[in-house]
């Protein structure tokens, strides 16, 4: 597992959140132990379970909770990859072919379902019945989320309903990350809105960095396939303020009234995406999510935790360059 800068001070504890995920799969059928295994071991970047150990080490939180907590939450984030690949019919992540691509539809989905309810055992041994509803609400929200996203393909969008999906999809999670320590140690709960916001900015710029790499990065560098979201019918933030710029571009029109464009003109498309100054305005709105995140960590303890957590935040973007 690669450490970025912002994980050295949590390495241990990375690692025992490794161990409890792994452990998941003790004595259950060898197709979901193999493809826990197969997830567990294909890398990402654990950015969330970090998000929850310098939190909870920032507020004090005993290691036992912080690392169920994480493990809990890196597993319901890799039970959404499983699904959401399934649904966006995604070959490759991590580098790697990905559970759909190796296995049926229907195990898939059961190994979707086998990760969703280890995630909650997990939650469970947080000891916590709000944490517990936290981690409810979230998950309805992003399945919410995906759901809404089935219906808007392919159909007229524009930043408000942008805004509303990124959301519920990924930085609903970012928050529930950020916020759920903060009610596991007394005192401490008046930091729980600004953590919320703080996870909402890293959440909100990560995925708009996400749907901005698709355009400007490769496979390679990405682990799956790039210039993807305008193929699935899927318009974001580049496509949307490309569409602000040139209302008149009758190949966006064409998308998002449910056609199919020629293959020579979509990569036409995105190429004239990627090197046009829409870039720079995207970039930007994810530059400014990421500041009002760091904004709201200027009340919290003035912790080593703190200055990794404001480290972590300028990570999201620094993706970009
Ligand atoms: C991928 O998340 C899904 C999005 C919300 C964009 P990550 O980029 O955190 O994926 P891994 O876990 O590091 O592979
Ligand atoms: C990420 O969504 C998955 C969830 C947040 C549930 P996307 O479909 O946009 O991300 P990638 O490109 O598959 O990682
Ligand atoms: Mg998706
Ligand atoms: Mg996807």
């Amino acid at each position: 597992m690669t450490t970025l800068t912002f994980q050295t001070q949590i390495q241990d504890l990375l690692l025992e959140v490794e161990a409890r995920m792994r452990a998941q799969g003790d004595g259950y059928h060898p197709i979901l132990k193999e493809a826990l295994d197969q997830l567990l071991g294909s890398g990402g970047k654990r950015v969330r379970p970090t998000v929850v150990l310098l939190v909870s080490g920032m507020l004090g939180v005993d290691n036992y909770r912080s690392t169920s907590l994480a493990a809990a939450v890196e597993l319901l984030h890799t039970a959404t990859l499983v699904h959401d690949d399934l649904i966006d019919d995604s070959k490759l992540r991590r580098g790697q072919p990905t559970i759909n691509s190796t296995l049926s539809t229907p195990a898939t989905i059961l190994t979707g379902d086998f990760l969703f309810s280890q995630s909650a055992g997990l939650g469970a041994q947080v000891g916590s019945p709000e944490v517990m509803h936290f981690f409810a609400q979230t998950l309805s929200t992003i399945v919410n989320g995906e759901i809404a996203q089935i219906f808007q393909r392919n159909a007229l969008t524009d930043r408000d309903i942008y805004q509303e999906r990124i959301y519920a999809k990924t930085a609903s999670m970012f928050e529930l990350a950020a916020k759920a320590p903060s009610v596991l140690v007394e005192g401490h709960r008046h930091h729980l809105e600004p953590l919320r916001a703080y996870g909402h900015g890293i959440g909100m710029a990560f995925q708009m960095v996400d749907d901005i790499l698709d355009f400007s990065s490769n496979a390679d560098d990405l682990g799956k396939p790039a210039a993807s979201d305008l193929r699935l019918g899927l318009v974001t933030l580049p496509s949307l303020y490309w569409l602000e710029a040139n209302p008149d571009d009758g190949r966006l029109a064409t998308l998002q009234a449910g056609q199919r464009l020629p293959e020579a003109e979509l990569d036409a498309l995105v190429d004239d995406i990627r090197h046009s100054e829409v870039m720079q305005f995207a970039n930007r709105e994810a530059k400014q999510q990421v500041q009002d995140a760091k904004d709201m960590l200027a009340g919290l303890p003035d912790r080593p935790e703190r200055d990794a957590l404001l480290q972590l935040a300028d990570y999201v973007v620094e993706r970009l360059n």
